[in-house]
């Protein structure tokens, strides 16, 4: 095929190629060679064009590629049943679906790209082709509502620790489970979950994980980031984070083995936050993770108190905080 060709040649040289040294190698024409150079790139490829030097290849496709994820996977993650679809409005509503169609089983669902990637607090979460890892967990369960909301730690945990050994990039974690790198969310974690009212029992746990891997712009307003990789490693993160997640998810309620790695990577423990309970905004100083992932937080009169959920926001150095009554 032209395009692999293409490719392996702009791979091996470490200079631009024009197009028509690349149209007299192949024995085509230079519009085949656009043609091809175009379609590349919406594979995903980055391939720098300039006019009278050629082509330049600066980032190899990161394709989604279900026999890598596999090969990947120890065994436990090979027994959830993968799907992978090139576009879906969410990974989370997609689980939802299988669900409402029978579906009982154990699911991971990837999507290379999502129209309406959903966030916490009704927010949604920009998911454009090719640059991030869509990925829904759809896990039976026997946990007690109570003991889920620790899931949702655990999958920060498993997100930083499969980032960190596959790309060696130092993330931290901000309460409860956004992912950070250099200072700026790279990840983001929608955990649902589908109850039983009498028993208080979380049959079915859905854990959406979105990881902005290359992703360089971001709409207005939204201020995150990416790991900014440059050699593929979409389909061994996703790997990765399965292999953590079904180790760790297996072994809860017991979450002794990664409240540790939590708090080490934890970015707002001494740092002033406000916060909100029942809509009013408090404001304290975040002082540890307590042993159930809860926010252990001094007051400002003194006092503490731990929070088990919600969300924080890390007050600006030097800012005041507001006037308590
Ligand atoms: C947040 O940062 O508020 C959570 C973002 C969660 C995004 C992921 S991407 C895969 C899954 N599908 C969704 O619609 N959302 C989650």
């Amino acid at each position: 095929m032209l395009k692999d060709k293409i490719i392996h040649q702009l791979e091996i040289s470490d200079d631009y190629i024009s197009g028509e040294t690349l149209a007299k190698q192949f024995g085509v024409s230079r519009a085949a060679i656009w043609k091809a150079v175009k379609s590349l790139k919406n594979d995903g490829c980055t391939i720098d064009s300039v006019p009278n030097r050629g082509y330049r290849l600066v980032r190899q496709s990161d394709s989604l590629n279900s026999d890598i994820i596999k090969e990947n996977m120890n065994k436990r993650a090979r027994s959830l049943a993968l799907t992978v679809l090139e576009t879906v409005d969410s990974t989370n509503n997609e689980a939802k679906r299988m669900l409402a169609g029978g579906f009982d089983g154990n699911a991971l669902i990837i999507a290379n790209e999502q129209t309406g990637g959903r966030g916490r607090l009704g927010r949604s979460f920009y998911s454009p082709k090719n640059t991030g890892i869509y990925m829904t967990f759809l896990l039976r369960s026997s946990l007690a509502l109570s003991d889920a909301v620790t899931v949702t730690t655990a999958a920060a945990v498993a997100v930083a620790r499969a980032v960190e050994a596959v790309t060696g990039i130092n993330v931290q974690i901000k309460w409860v489970n956004d992912v950070y790198a250099n200072g700026k969310k790279v990840c983001g974690i929608l955990t649902e979950a589908v109850s039983d009212f009498e028993t208080g029992i979380a049959k079915s746990i859905i854990i959406g994980i979105g990881i902005n891997i290359t992703t360089e712009h971001f709409p207005d307003g939204v201020s995150a980031s990416s790991l900014g990789t440059t050699a593929p490693v979409r389909n061994q993160v996703i790997a990765a984070v399965a292999n953590e997640l079904t180790a760790i998810y297996d072994a809860l309620p017991d979450h002794s083995a990664f409240i540790e790695y939590y708090r080490n990577h934890s970015n707002i423990i001494g740092k002033e936050i406000d916060f909100y309970i029942s809509n009013e905004k408090h404001t304290g100083k975040a002082v540890d993770i307590d042993e159930d992932g809860g926010l252990v937080v001094k007051l400002p009169d003194g006092g503490m108190t731990v929070l088990s959920s919600g969300e924080v926001s890390v007050r600006p150095a030097g800012s005041e905080p507001p006037e308590t009554k």
